[in-house]
């Protein structure tokens, strides 16, 4: 595996690359990687020709309280893991080379970004857009792989990629969990014993509401349902919300006819660590 610091290294190898007529996949992540990272690596490489992951802690999709400096660290561990599954390409920029001294613009994708993730927190998904669109024009992707973890997240740079007219194909992979059902993340490494044996409150709460959705009851029953349950299992855990959403435009579902998807989306924190989550539930 090669890594590369400087955009011009890496956009020389990247043509290279297309000049032999090589697809190209792209995996981006802010590091602290664990198996859900690996399988968007995986699809990658069963797809593309060449495999390149970015690891940059992207400081713009941080609020001034959010966990920056605390966000976990580890490139060397990364480095071993990226080289264990056959990554070609490692881009590792500093901030500078990301965002060079005076940068000011943004990518601001709206209506998508209001509700959920981007009223909790309001200037993350500028901060995404932005870095995305910026390491979308860095590595040129044939395919770039995001996982279904962050649905919103996924809805907000579909979105971005239609209107922007990126000449890039979206992948989605799906959420990758514990054998117990907790969502892998980078921000479990922060749970304590206790606070990780609570932490199961979110799929559990997402399976009941989608086993009730597909028992056939409305929807707002299916959410209520889902937070009398995420009530009665709670110790810590604070809920933030617990919704039933169109998958690609995050607007409020209002119905659920056959062949629909609809997302089931949840947020809650448990002590100190902001957790979400969410399923897809396939009308019958
Ligand atoms: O999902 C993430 O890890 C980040 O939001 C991303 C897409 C790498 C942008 O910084």
């Amino acid at each position: 595996m090669q890594v590369v610091k400087s955009i011009s290294e890496l956009r020389n190898l990247i043509q290279d690359a297309k000049k032999g007529d090589h697809s190209v996949g792209f995996v981006p992540t802010m590091g602290a990687l664990h198996e859900g990272h690996l399988s968007l690596v995986k699809e990658s490489k069963k797809n593309c020709d060449l495999t390149v992951v970015s690891i940059f802690v992207n400081p713009t999709q941080f609020a001034p309280t959010e966990d920056l400096d605390k966000y976990p660290r580890n490139i060397e561990l990364d480095t071993e893991m990226l080289t264990s599954v056959g990554v070609d390409i490692l881009f590792f920029p500093s901030k500078e080379e990301i965002y060079p001294p005076g940068a000011s613009t943004f990518v601001n994708v709206e209506k998508i970004t209001e509700a959920f993730e981007g009223a909790i927190r309001p200037t993350h998904f500028r901060g995404v857009a932005t870095v995305v669109s910026a390491l979308f024009n860095i590595v040129q992707p044939d395919r770039a792989f995001f996982g279904q973890k962050d649905l919103q997240q996924v809805a907000v740079i579909k979105q971005m990629v239609r209107d922007l007219h990126f000449p890039i194909e979206i992948e989605v992979v799906e959420t990758t969990r514990e054998s117990d059902g907790l969502a892998m993340s980078s921000r479990n490494r922060y749970l304590s014993h206790e606070e990780r044996a609570e932490s199961l409150i979110l799929s559990k709460t997402l399976f009941q509401v989608r086993d009730h959705l597909l028992a056939g009851l409305p929807l707002a029953e299916a959410k209520l349902r889902g937070i009398k349950f995420f009530g009665s299992l709670k110790k810590k855990a604070v809920l933030e919300y617990l919704d039933i959403v169109d998958p690609e435009t995050f607007q409020f579902a209002e119905s659920f006819k056959p062949s629909e998807e609809l997302g089931v989306v949840i947020a809650a924190r448990i002590g100190a660590t902001r957790l979400i989550d969410n399923i897809l539930v396939k009308a019958k």
